[in-house]
């Protein structure tokens, strides 16, 4: 029977290469007839990807759109949307242009297209795989449904450090958990057939290593170990790769001395040789006329340089579309590299369908019915809720009873713009209800609501302003600020409860909004203390698009709930959770500091030669800092749920194993509280002994349980050689026999522990 079932396995594997193939060849045979036909001009055509110039991030933007389509030079569109002006500008690539070769329509749908979901960080925070895989499916359905068909995602970028603002974009700071979710969401994108009218392409971004940029300043150098690269940043790009994701954006930052964007070892070397890619490489915004102010050469270089590194498509900065035939006719490209990069965009093409019907994803009615439906929705407001992390919650502050009178006060409580956070390009921003909004129609008329800015977002008006940009206003009011807070503090006068909806704005995160103190602004910290003062239970609600340092907070308000940015239904959600309709179990993809002096910071650290003693917070000649301690102030993993949950009876059902066998590990997990619940179990591992040094714990599995109150549960993980191997300094993927150490538990800190050996 056992042989019978391999045999049909094989045989069901065999046919579907043999159909691949037969695919593949296909392809091949429509774009080499194709090729055959067009010019060196209309190759280079197809690498020019141009924006609609509805959404920037640079200087540049795209002109004569129009008269270029119908030269034949341009492959792609992105930011353009609508069936209505996507069916014109196809139009004219099909009717005018001499080959009538389709364009390809782009933006970025980060965290949905008009539903929007939480920020990737929040999303993160979730850690549930088939909801963050649900989020990505939605966001394709409504943006193709739009006219779109290949989206700027997932971004997979690891980044240590709270300063960079486009951590908000990202998955945090871990490498397992980041590489699980770009998976998903490629997955989520793209569907189980690329040439359906509703899936995406996707584009792993951004490759590589922008998160490590030095210092946390945005588009900054990288300077990385292989060592680091392989084991830490690499792995979430692999991941997005291997789950099918076809294209693959290249990065601003310098690489150990070679921009990305014209970095032959990691294009080609490691990106097609190493890893197989097949799919499309396409650049960042103006990354290749970037490499002249990286000191690369002048314009015609720089695009001989970006090409020959393994770059297919130039996004906006048209350094290809400018230069490239000089270069060919002075031998300074091959017209094989240039044939390569059309191969690519025009294989990109075919796979979405467009050669066989290039408007097939321009249907006005899709556009009406199914853009921000109520199930589009109602998934909104479960992603939120579920992204939400409750850091703090005194004396069961929270949840709130359902009666009486509620003060929601800060400058974050009346701004619906703000809701969608960092890059929501496509959010209504005008219909997005604010905190307010949304917690009176989850509440109606149950609960009384009374409100007040309190505060400015800062008291530097120009910060606010560049904090503040896209449309994402928050009033301002200019009077002495005391006097605003005294307006506040006689608004919740009345009130049982306080709710203080402070932080950040939603662009100050995201890019080019690096920051270097990470504190809530000193204006909303004195209205918190003024709010403190009334003696009134305060929650503050916290907004934010990174890690903030909140140890001042921590220390004085009783319950703290950080919202992220949590998309279109963020007010609905977070009564939600107030109130108690959902239990908080989002946990911290990324670890909270003390101050930003800890910077980086992240739990998968070295033991280093001088490790500081256990529980010992400074010793001379230590690891360590004099003013402050190791610790983070919240871990890795962190996040308190209504209820609670006890591990116990941590087993090993071997206390070795070989490289062939697998070992079971389980653990009890009981929910002690009055609430049910969802609890994420994860599991760590370190390696203790080997032929370099490792990190203390790495995460290598997690599970989202969902356990009622007074009932417990028992998780069981299975670990294989696979979860031990490393890349060792030859950067061959190994395991060492030796000593590991397995640690269970509700965040990167508490954990139980146990031991066994890998045996050769
Ligand atoms: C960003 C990318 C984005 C691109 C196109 C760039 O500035 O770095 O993440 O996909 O613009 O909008």
């Amino acid at each position: 029977m056992k042989l019978l079932k391999n045999i049909l396995c094989i045989a069901a594997v065999i046919s579907s290469n043999l159909g691949h193939a037969q695919e593949n060849q296909k392809m091949n045979q429509f774009i080499n007839d194709l090729m055959s036909k067009m010019t060196v001009e209309e190759k280079i055509g197809q690498l020019n990807l141009v924006t609609a110039g509805e959404a920037t991030t640079g200087s540049v933007v795209s002109t004569d759109v129009e008269s270029k389509i119908k030269a034949g030079n341009i492959g792609g569109i992105f930011s353009m949307t609508t069936p209505s002006k996507i069916r014109k500008a196809q139009e004219l690539a099909v009717n005018n242009s001499r080959l009538k070769i389709p364009i390809i329509f782009g933006m970025d749908v980060i965290h949905g297209y008009k539903t929007i979901f939480p920020i990737p960080l929040g999303l993160a925070a979730t850690w549930d795989m088939p909801l963050i895989q649900k989020t990505a499916r939605v966001a394709a359905i409504e943006a193709s449904a739009d006219g779109l068909n290949w989206t700027f995602s997932p971004m997979v970028d690891i980044s240590r450090d709270a300063r960079w603002g486009r951590i908000s974009e990202g998955s945090g700071e871990d490498t397992y958990l980041s590489s699980r979710i770009a998976r998903e969401m490629v997955i989520g994108y793209q569907g189980d057939d690329l040439s359906k009218n509703n899936t995406l392409m996707a584009c792993v971004k951004h490759f590589a290593l922008y998160g490590a940029s030095e210092a946390g300043r945005d588009y900054h150098t990288t300077d990385m170990s292989l060592h680091r690269m392989y084991n830490e940043y690499l792995p979430p790009y692999k991941a997005a790769l291997d789950a099918g994701a076809m294209s693959i954006m290249t990065s601003f930052n310098d690489i150990n001395g070679i921009p990305a964007t014209a970095n032959h070892w990691l294009l080609t070397d490691l990106l097609r040789d190493d890893w197989k890619f097949n799919g499309l490489v396409v650049t960042d915004y103006t990354a290749v006329n970037e490499l002249i102010d990286h000191g690369l050469g002048d314009l015609q270089k720089v695009s001989e340089l970006s090409l020959k590194a393994g770059v297919d498509m130039d996004m906006v900065g048209e350094g290809f579309l400018t230069t490239l035939k000089k270069s060919l006719d002075e031998g300074k490209v091959t017209l094989e590299e240039i044939d390569r990069a059309c191969r690519y965009v025009l294989e990109a093409k075919y796979r979405l369908g467009l050669f066989d019907d290039p408007f097939k994803y321009c249907s006005d009615e899709r556009a009406k019915n199914e853009i921000l439906t109520p199930e589009h929705l109602k998934l909104a407001r479960e992603a939120a809720g579920k992204s939400f992390v409750l850091l703090k919650n005194d004396n069961q502050t929270l949840p709130l009873k359902k009666q009486g009178t509620v003060a929601v006060i800060g400058p974050l409580a009346n701004t619906g713009a703000n809701m969608p956070g960092t890059w929501s390009v496509s959010a209504d921003l005008a219909n997005t209800m604010s905190l307010v909004d949304g917690m009176k129609s989850a509440l109606g008329n149950k609960v009384k609501i009374v409100t007040h800015l309190g505060s400015n977002l800062t008291d530097d008006a120009a910060l606010q302003e560049r904090s503040t940009m896209f449309g994402r206003t928050i009033p301002r009011d200019d009077r002495d600020p005391q006097q605003i807070i005294d307006e506040a503090i006689n608004t919740a006068k009345d009130a049982d409860v306080i709710i203080a909806a402070l932080g950040e704005s939603s662009e100050m995160s995201g890019e080019s909004s690096s920051r270097t103190d990470l504190n809530i602004p000193e204006s909303q910290k004195r209205l918190l203390q003024a709010l403190l003062k009334t003696g009134k239970p305060v929650v503050l609600v916290l907004f934010a698009g990174r890690p903030l340092t909140l140890t001042w907070e921590n220390e004085n308000v009783p319950a703290i709930l950080n919202v992220w940015f949590g998309g279109t239904e963020t007010g609905k959600a977070v009564a939600d959770v107030l109130f108690g309709d959902v239990n908080p179990s989002g946990k911290l993809p990324a670890t909270f500091p003390q101050n930003v002096g800890q910077l980086p910071i992240y739990y998968s650290q070295k033991n280093t030669g001088r490790p500081l003693a256990k529980d010992a917070w400074f010793q001379k000649f230590r690891s360590n800092y004099l003013d402050v301690s190791n610790e983070p102030l919240y871990p890795f993993g962190y996040g308190l749920s209504y209820t609670n949950f006890t591990y116990s009876n941590l087993k090993l059902d071997k206390n070795s194993i070989t490289k062939a066998d697998s070992l079971k590990i389980s653990v009890a997990v009981k929910n002690n509280g009055n609430y049910d619940g969802e609890e994420v179990v994860q599991l760590y591992l370190q390696d203790l002994v080997g032929s370099q040094t490792r990190p203390i714990k790495e995460l290598k599995g997690f599970q989202k349980v969902f356990i009622e109150k007074g009932k417990s549960k028992d998780i069981v993980f299975t670990i294989s050689e696979e979860d031990l191997k490393f890349y060792n300094q030859q950067l061959e993927f190994i395991s060492e026999p030796g000593k590991f150490k397995v640690f269970i538990g509700t965040n990167s800190r508490d954990v139980q522990e146990a031991e066994f050996d890998l045996i050769d």
